[in-house]
């Protein structure tokens, strides 16, 4: 990225209408809080904004759901919102709401001057309305059969059985959603932004960077995926779309603008105007001019979303900033993809999600273990999986085994041979690297190897590749691993305490630069870390640029004498019955019985795996001997499967589909190697595949009588 004198990083704002999952993490808070973070810590000048989305049917539709009014949906979520961010360290530095009057005075003013600007098409079309309910419908108040592919249940503006997008006025057999009516067309007027006349303009803009001459951004800097899902909407056509709806939950159309009556503004021409509206409130607050983060040309803006936002931040918000005159544009949008849960799509309406307010209650203290496994697994550029065995593994195996280990035995070792002081030592001393040995400069030339791999961890940030930032993060904990593994200073002491003192030292210099460099990942940590060094706290004000120049100038991070805590574990190991506590409580929701709204649609392809993935799997034919309830597990049936060569006890989530007399006798293909788990105190030893047709109904998938139990199917 070239150089920028401010950069302005937005997240997007959340609709205020559910509580948080993990999914909505991975796309667009916690990448955009590690490059907050960073940025800062280099001493960049850098605003991070986010709020709640509290407009739009999302709202409207959550409020009629509950039977509450959509202001106390909105305060609900809200206060949850900013709540759980915090508590998992978001750094936001305003956390704004679309409700708030400046907002609603800032979107106003801009529709204005876009509306002087003649910018808008006013036109009238027929649109559905309920003449019982005396309104007229958002497109997802109307439901009906799909033209494409016939799913009886597509939305009026999604079908999402067959993916196509949709207009009401496509839909066979329109429904009301409010009352169940057929709806009628009336004819409304509404004020279009003419998206077909911008087209050339975005193309030019999206593909290289350029707009009137002008390189503003570098389109090999924005990720594929971003650019390809442009392209195709761009190859699409762009259609004028309507920047108003009747509504009356929203900001209204602003008052001097005749036929206001009765319309709000639409939540697209709302929400990312939330953006600047956050940043003038903060300005207000900081005594700051909100301008120079908008419409200053030395002012990179960032926008972290998720990629279901893609064609809203690069094609309809910037088309709005242009057409009122005064604004720049997104320099990247570096979107993330889906993150799905134990093989399955997070689903709020089946319940298949890790709320985050709730991980935050149930595994207190292990904020930065949910960032490290998030951010391992990240959806960067593809779809990625969080399973809470690998959140287990990367705890035990990484952040305990890796990390603390190192911090703890660095301590340890200082307490138990230098009064827990940092040892001063004699830059002559020779002793062994991970690699080499080197001459009497080891001390500087490991502290070199750091200055390094902290310039790659940065590339890798500045490149929107968290993951790999993080590997190097982690990578220099094991090097610090290896010196002490290499050294044995444990071993040497009594021999020469010249060469452990300078052991020990390099090894605190290691931690000191840990301190700082685990933070846009580990926060919570990095606070810990600097208190068990009595180092100053961070406040995130430039204090890795100065660390930089500190190692390119030979200083020292960490000076010799200084007094440090006690040494205590940072991390500790997460065993296998708190993960089964977790897993068992995902398992219990609706998920495990596939009802709810989404289960019309096809789930996408999952990730390729090669032909030794599949031949991993054993999967065996077998015999239903023996079926029972379990109490108070509604869902599940405890089975007995005659294997051929044994039976098997196997826990199944379909008791609210089946009952046991009638699975008794029947044939099934059993996963038999999946590990074992305890699901309601029963041992569950494989899993029974099932297949779920368009109405959630289940059944067995089952080999015919001339397979003998036992079978192997592949
Ligand atoms: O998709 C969503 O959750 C929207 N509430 C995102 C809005 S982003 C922005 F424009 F504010
Ligand atoms: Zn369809």
């Amino acid at each position: 990225m070239r150089s920028f004198k401010r950069i302005l990083v937005t997240s997007a704002l959340p609709y205020a209408n559910g509580p948080l999952h993990i999914g909505h993490l991975a796309g667009a808070y916690l990448s955009a809080d590690i490059y907050v973070r960073f940025q800062r810590l280099m001493g960049k000048d850098i605003l991070f904004v986010c709020g709640s989305d509290e407009h739009g049917a999302a709202i409207t539709i959550k409020a009629m759901k509950e039977g509450l009014t959509p202001e106390e949906v909105v305060n609900k979520y809200h206060a949850l919102f900013e709540k759980t961010f915090k508590g998992i360290g978001i750094s936001f530095d305003i956390y704004h709401r679309t409700s708030a009057e400046l907002h609603h005075l800032t979107s106003q003013e801009f529709f204005n001057k876009l509306y002087q600007n003649g910018e808008f098409e006013e036109k009238e079309t027929a649109q559905y309305y309920d003449e019982k309910a005396g309104r007229f419908l958002a497109d997802r108040y109307i439901m009906g059969t799909c033209p494409k592919c016939g799913n009886e249940d597509a939305y009026g503006d999604q079908c999402e059985k067959c993916g196509s997008s949709l207009s009401p006025t496509d839909l066979i057999n329109p429904k009301s959603t409010l009352t169940g009516e057929k709806p009628v067309l009336k004819n409304t007027t509404h004020w279009y932004l003419p998206l077909d006349k911008y087209e050339n303009w975005l193309k030019e803009w999206i593909e290289t960077g350029k707009l009137d001459g002008e390189q503003l951004h570098d389109p090999a800097e924005w990720k594929n995926h971003v650019l390809g899902q442009c392209k195709s909407w761009l190859d699409g056509g762009l259609q004028p779309r309507a920047m108003t709806r009747d509504l009356d939950w929203g900001v209204d159309v602003p008052h001097n603008i005749p036929g206001h009556e009765g319309k709000k503004l639409y939540v697209w021409m709302d929400a990312p105007i939330g953006y600047i509206s956050a940043t003038k409130q903060w300005a207000l607050e900081h005594g700051k001019d909100w301008k120079l983060y908008w419409q200053d040309k030395d002012t990179a803006l960032i926008h972290f979303i998720g990629k279901d936002n893609i064609v809203f931040h690069c094609l309809i918000f910037p088309a709005i900033l242009k057409a009122h005159g005064d604004y720049i544009l997104p320099y990247n949008v570096p979107a993330n993809q889906f993150m799905n849960l134990e093989g399955r799509k997070i689903s709020t309406s089946k319940n298949w999600a890790i709320w985050v307010h709730e991980y935050l209650d149930e595994m207190p203290d292990k904020q930065d273990e949910l960032r490290y496994t998030m951010i391992k697994n990240m959806p960067e550029l593809k779809d990625s999986e969080f399973t809470w065995k690998a959140y287990q593994d990367a705890n035990n195996n990484e952040l305990v085994n890796n990390l603390a280990n190192f911090i703890n035995r660095v301590l340890v070792l200082t307490h138990k041979y230098f009064e827990g002081k940092v040892p001063s030592f004699d830059e002559d001393v020779d002793f062994a690297g991970p690699e080499d040995q080197y001459e009497s400069t080891f001390h500087e030339t490991e502290l070199i190897r750091i200055f390094d791999d902290i310039h790659l961890m940065a590339d890798h940030i500045r490149a929107f590749d968290f993951r790999s930032a993080l590997k190097t993060v982690m990578d220099i904990s094991t090097k610090g691993n290896q010196i002490l593994q290499f050294n044995e200073p444990w071993k040497n002491f009594k021999e020469d305490p010249d060469q452990v003192a300078a052991v020990l030292n390099l090894c605190l210099q290691y931690l000191a630069a840990l301190s700082i460099i685990i933070r846009p990942f580990l926060p919570f940590t990095s606070d810990k870390l600097r208190q068990l060094l009595n180092t100053d706290p961070i406040l995130e004000k430039g204090e890795l640029e100065a660390m930089l120049e500190d190692l390119s100038e030979g200083r020292v991070l960490i000076p010799a004498g200084r007094k440090l805590q006690s040494p205590v574990h940072l991390f500790t190991r997460i065993d296998d019955q708190i993960i089964q506590t977790q897993i068992d409580k995902l398992m219990a929701t609706d998920a495990v019985e596939p009802t709810g709204d989404d289960h019309h649609s096809f789930e996408p392809v999952k990730d390729e795996i090669t032909y030794e993935d599949f031949m991993k799997m054993d999967i065996r034919s077998a015999t239903i001997v023996g079926a029972e309830r379990i109490p108070k597990a509604d869902k599940l049936l405890k089975l007995t499967l005659d294997l051929g060569f044994e039976e098997r006890t196997v826990v199944s989530g379909i008791a609210e589909h089946f009952s046991p007399e009638e699975v008794v006798g029947k044939r099934v293909s059993l996963l038999a190697n999946l590990a074992p788990r305890k699901l309601r105190g029963v041992e569950s030893k494989g899993m029974i595949l099932m297949a779920e047709n368009s109405d959630g109904k289940l059944s067995f998938v089952s080999p015919d009588n001339s397979t003998e139990n036992g079978r192997t199917i592949k």
